[in-house]
């Protein structure tokens, strides 16, 4: 079975050192997380995973790493400090804090990116109709809503004037905007020739009025982003082949078709042409949501930054002598979120034959954090321990390995499924050559179907890269 419940999920990341809430000593912080080892790992992979196909595989894609901190006119020009707003309502008697487009939602109206007018209508009409209360104490208490700037602010300076107006900045609520900043630096450094793209994956914050389901929202994480600068004439085309590009990835990575979804955006912003969501049916939130977006965004970007910084961002086309601002195809997936999904997707409950029941992350081996632990059959005996040491300390050099003498095999073997290790290898007393015809071989067991085959030692590498490519 792998239907996970938000509940399990979260304990088994506690548990084996996925995901921690921050700052738990001090009574945590709505909507930061930190990523213990595990944790580290997997989302590494996924980061790398996603930069393979968009940089290694592609000869059309660069990457970039962008400061989070960019002028403040950045967001000016974007339009963030003005429109980067979510509707907010209060509840006055618990005081819990709520997303006024989502309560419509739970209502099945769509008030995706309406008017704060539109929303207070909705409201109202669900006030008379005394259907509005708050979801949390069930009082109708709820007030209007209204706007809420989610960009997070800071400020940079000297000390004496640290606190002055011109040095407020912002940490960057998206990666993109670094890369709109940057195509002008790469296309004089690279040359690249249009059509090409610039992949980033850095921190993002925002100020979510209701950071919740876990790592689903939270207001510090990672976007994976990528933008293709094409000819305005190309767009379809651009957009059609990112969209099954994007698609694939997820089937690539283990991630059945069933459970995805496209969701069309019927409301765009007026620069986009079209925009198009990923959304995976999460087990552990029931049902579909976004885990990326495709967004054509027209020449809106590098036009803004354009008459803001004075600087032409436009292209000139050696082949045809035109010159031309380039228009965008987006493609931007959150990280964690990402991480999530491969959890919900990977999860997996069975009855063994003994009746206790196992869990297992049935990771894609390229994304599982550990690729194979190694174990001695007994602890207490050296010439076993040794050996095993061996083949972990060879083993590691080429991939993450774990060498682990704790308690019994068994309990051993639940603890590697629990974090999605694929391969599990036993040294014992025939790895020494009890049955001379078995010497220099050890078990290994499949983390899914808890099989196991003889490999010779000298084989092992290659039989797990392989498998974990
Ligand atoms: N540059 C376009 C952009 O940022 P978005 O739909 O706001 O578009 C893209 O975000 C992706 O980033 C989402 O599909 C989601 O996976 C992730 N994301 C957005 N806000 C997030 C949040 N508060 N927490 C975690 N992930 C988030």
């Amino acid at each position: 079975m792998n239907k996970p419940t938000m509940e399990q999920i979260i304990s088994l990341c506690k548990r084996r050192g996925f995901v921690f809430p921050s700052s738990e000593i001090y009574g945590g912080m709505a909507g930061i997380y930190d990523y213990g080892h595990y944790g580290l790992l997997l989302k590494d992979n996924i980061r790398q995973a996603w930069l393979k196909s968009m940089i290694q595989m592609r000869e059309d894609v660069v990457g970039l790493d962008s400061a989070i901190f960019m002028h403040p006119t950045t967001w000016k020009a974007s339009g963030h400090i003005d429109g980067f707003n979510d509707p907010q309502v209060d509840c006055r008697n618990c005081k819990s804090r709520f997303r006024a487009d989502h309560i419509l939602e739970d209502f099945g109206i769509s008030a995706d990116k309406a008017s704060i007018e539109f929303i207070n209508e909705e409201l109202d009409k669900l006030r008379e109709q005394k259907k509005l209360v708050c979801p949390n104490c069930g009082k109708a208490e709820l007030t209007e809503a209204r706007v809420f700037s989610m960009m997070v602010k800071s400020n940079l300076g000297s000390p004496v004037d640290v606190l002055s107006e011109e040095n407020v900045t912002y940490l960057r609520p998206e990666t993109c905007g670094g890369i709109y900043l940057e195509y002008k630096n790469t296309l004089d450094s690279l040359h690249p020739k249009i059509p090409f793209g610039i992949a980033q994956v850095g921190k993002a914050f925002r100020n979510e009025i209701a950071a919740r389901q876990f790592i689903f929202r939270t207001r510090e994480f990672e976007q994976m982003e990528m933008q293709y600068f094409h000819k305005k004439e190309n767009t379809k085309s651009v957009f059609e082949d990112w969209h099954k590009t994007r698609w694939q990835w997820y089937l690539d990575l283990g991630i059945p078709e069933e459970k995805l979804n496209w969701h069309k955006h019927e409301k765009l912003a007026h620069y986009a042409s079209e925009a198009f969501d990923i959304e995976y049916n999460f087990s552990s939130i029931e049902g579909f949501k976004e885990v990326e977006g495709i967004h054509a965004r027209g020449d809106w970007d590098l036009s803004q930054h354009s008459k803001f910084s004075g600087v032409d961002l436009s292209y000139f086309e050696e082949e045809t002598k035109e010159r031309f601002v380039p228009h965008i195809v987006e493609t931007s997936a959150g990280l964690a979120r990402q991480l999530l999904m491969f959890i919900d997707n990977a999860y997996t409950e069975e009855q063994t034959s003994s009746g206790e029941t196992r869990v297992f992350l049935n990771l894609a081996p390229v994304l599982a954090p550990i690729k194979c632990a190694v174990f001695p059959l007994l602890k207490n005996k050296p010439e076993l321990v040794e050996k095993a040491r061996e083949v972990f300390l060879s083993l590691r050099k080429s991939f993450m390995c774990e060498f682990d003498d704790n308690g019994n095999v068994g309990k051993r073997y639940r603890r590697q499924d629990e974090i999605g290790t694929p391969f599990c290898i036993v040294v014992d007393f025939d790895t020494l050559g009890e049955h001379p015809e078995l010497l220099d071989t050890v078990t290994v067991r499949d983390r899914n179907t808890g099989e196991q085959e003889r490999i010779a030692i000298k084989d092992l590498e290659s039989y797990i890269l392989e498998r974990i490519k």
